[in-house]
């Protein structure tokens, strides 16, 4: 059994989601959640379950390769499942150098870590992105055969990790598994991305601001889903191997806002039309990729997994927490959250 696994990026939106579970799962093995803390990553999210004695949290950036050496001598991690990077799109187009150092570098010196104590019974499982494969047309899905071509700084990022992961597992033996997963949406998403970021600016009775057409289309899943798919294939997946996970469930852009605007309308008592008339069109994002869609066929045959939540409920259920969440998104804008922390934990 493995009973030492190391979680990067726990403090963030999916990472989060995979901790709760882990640490609630496997009540014999000890959970360590390895995060810098940047602005994207915020221990409230993980409140609930902070006080768990098979839970520790390490407050640590990847790309310091001594720090993350010294944290694995110490704790000698049998598994890893690494989430930490740098994730939104938007600002690798501002600004691609973190995207290289933390997701490319810093996965790097994870592995590097990771090598030194690794056995056939471990595992680097690397969660990534269905962006690392590039843009669909009107048609078609990603599969795991479908070659890589990243097209942005963000998935350019996370198709050299990916690479990484493989040649460490041809050359050095390292056990992997990779998956590449559609967009996410649920609670505890940092508000830039499109779906907080429109519930958002709803709540404030902001401008949304739609790029380009609002034709882009995009494959959502709930987040839970997206953790019980990484602990499923973490118990389960063949060593070595690359799955798929989706949602089979596109939307565009546009429709997506539109269907969120009327659900708020609903919940906030407010006149139907409220929010739709908050929507504006702005410019393009660069290089915006068209579509993107997932054949999750192959983990679906081989471990039976199929999403459990529908977009029904699981948007009722996003809109419900962060409505509920208020102060949750009023402390992220107002960047309190950042010192909430900072004197609790000291760097190892
Ligand atoms: P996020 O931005 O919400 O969280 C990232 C976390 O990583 C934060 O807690 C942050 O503090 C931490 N981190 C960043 N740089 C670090 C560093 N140098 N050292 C240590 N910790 C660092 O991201 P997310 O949306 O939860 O995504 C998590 C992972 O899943 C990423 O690897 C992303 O590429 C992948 N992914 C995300 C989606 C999605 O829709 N959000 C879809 C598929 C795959
Ligand atoms: P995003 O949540 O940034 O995820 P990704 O770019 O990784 O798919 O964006 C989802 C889609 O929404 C994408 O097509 C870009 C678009 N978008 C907007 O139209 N307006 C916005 O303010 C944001 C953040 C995204």
């Amino acid at each position: 059994m493995l009973s030492r696994i190391l979680i990067t990026g726990g403090a963030g939106f999916i990472g989060s989601h995979v901790v709760r579970l882990f640490v609630n799962k496997y009540n014999d093995a000890h959970i360590y959640n390895l995060d810098k803390l940047t602005y994207a990553g915020n221990l409230e999210n993980l409140r609930d379950i902070e006080n768990k004695e098979n839970y520790h949290f390490i407050k640590g950036d990847i790309t310091n390769q001594e720090l993350v050496n010294e944290i694995f001598d110490k704790y000698k991690f049998q598994a890893v499942v690494h989430l930490a990077a740098e994730s939104h799109v938007d600002r690798s187009i501002k600004n691609p150098n973190d995207f290289i150092q933390t997701n490319i570098i810093g996965t790097l010196n994870l592995l590097n870590a990771f090598r030194k104590h690794q056995t056939d019974e471990g595992l680097f499982y690397h969660v990534s992105t269905d962006e690392v494969y590039g843009s669909l047309g009107d048609t078609g899905f990603f599969t795991e055969k479908t070659p890589y071509d990243p097209r942005s700084p963000y998935s350019a990022s996370k198709a050299g990790s990916d690479h990484l992961v493989r040649a460490y597992g041809h050359t050095y033996g390292t056990p992997y598994i990779i998956s590449n997963c559609s967009n996410n949406y649920g609670p505890n998403q940092f508000p830039e991305k499109l779906i907080p970021l429109v519930i958002n600016n709803i709540q404030n009775m902001k401008k949304i601001p739609i790029y380009g057409k609002g034709d882009n289309v995009r494959d959502w899943l709930y987040v839970e889903d997206h953790a019980n798919a990484i602990e499923l294939l973490f118990r389960k997946g063949k060593r070595n191997e690359t799955y798929n996970i989706g949602g089979n469930n596109e939307w565009n852009n546009l429709d997506l806002v539109k269907t969120i605007c009327r659900k708020a309308d609903e919940k906030l008592n407010r006149k139907q039309g409220t929010s739709e008339q908050l929507i504006i069109f702005v410019s393009d994002r660069s290089g915006h990729d068209k579509r993107y869609a997932i054949d999750a066929s192959k983990i679906q045959n081989q471990l039976g997994w199929t999403p459990s939540v529908q977009f029904e409920q699981g948007i009722e259920k996003t809109l419900d927490w962060y409505l509920q969440n208020k102060e949750w998104l009023n402390r992220i804008a107002s960047g309190e959250y950042a010192d909430y922390y900072k004197n609790m934990y000291k760097n190892i």
